[in-house]
């Protein structure tokens, strides 16, 4: 069938969050990679732990806070300007390589971002990477709740205005897919690692390996 309207997450999903990795290697030469993996981690926990308990804080401060965590947890030395550095870095993350192509190759199709990020730290992502005219742009810090609950899903489908069986949503995490299947949403889960599909009672509409193809 064809979709109204192709909604994509962003980190993870469009943006590589480990491509911050070379910047984290210049002040940590033997953590990057570790760092990088309980920054990412941290920050999904903690987002999840604060939307389950109701007290909603803007992603950029939980990504800040995920990020200090990450490093002392790696025993890395904590300094205010290395944190500013990395933070800033987020702002700079590489869109995997077929993103750029997407809206050349579908130029009648109608993207939008659905990102739990805020729009102070999206907008510039976008510039970064000159995606800003080919991606509208909605932020769950508009509503204040968190993907995956409902009614993240439920403020994105009221500003896209489609039924919601006509809006394909695209994440690369399980979390993700499975609250925007919950809610009705069809579904593209982007496995870009062959990873095996969690089992959380719910399914994708479609599992795909990257955006070189997307589902009609
Ligand atoms: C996003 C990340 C958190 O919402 O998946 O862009």
């Amino acid at each position: 069938m064809a979709y109204h309207a192709y909604v994509f997450d962003a980190y993870g999903t469009l943006f590589d969050v480990h491509s911050v990795m070379e910047k984290i290697h210049e002040h940590y030469p033997d953590k990057g990679s570790r760092i990088s993996q309980e920054w990412r981690q941290r920050q999904i926990h903690y987002f999840l732990v604060r939307q389950l308990a109701n007290g909603y804080r803007p992603f950029s401060e939980i990504t800040e806070w995920a990020l200090r965590d990450a490093l002392h947890f790696s025993g890395a030395d904590i300094h205010e300007n290395t944190v500013k550095d990395l933070m800033k870095q987020y702002e700079k993350l590489s869109p995997y390589e077929e993103v750029n192509s997407l809206h050349e190759r579908y130029p009648n199709h109608t993207f939008t971002i659905f990102s739990n990020g805020t729009k102070s730290m999206l907008e510039p992502l976008l510039q970064h990477n000159g995606l800003t005219d080919q991606f509208g742009l909605l932020s769950a810090d508009e509503p204040k709740v968190y993907k995956p609950h409902p009614d993240a899903y439920q403020f994105a489908q009221d500003n896209l205005g489609f039924e919601k069986e006509e809006i394909l949503f695209f994440s690369s995490n399980p979390w993700d897919i499975t609250g925007a299947a919950s809610y009705g949403f069809h579904t593209a889960w982007v496995n870009r690692n062959d990873q095996k599909w969690p089992e959380l009672g719910i399914e994708p509409t479609y599992i795909i390996q990257d955006l070189n193809e997307i589902p009609e």
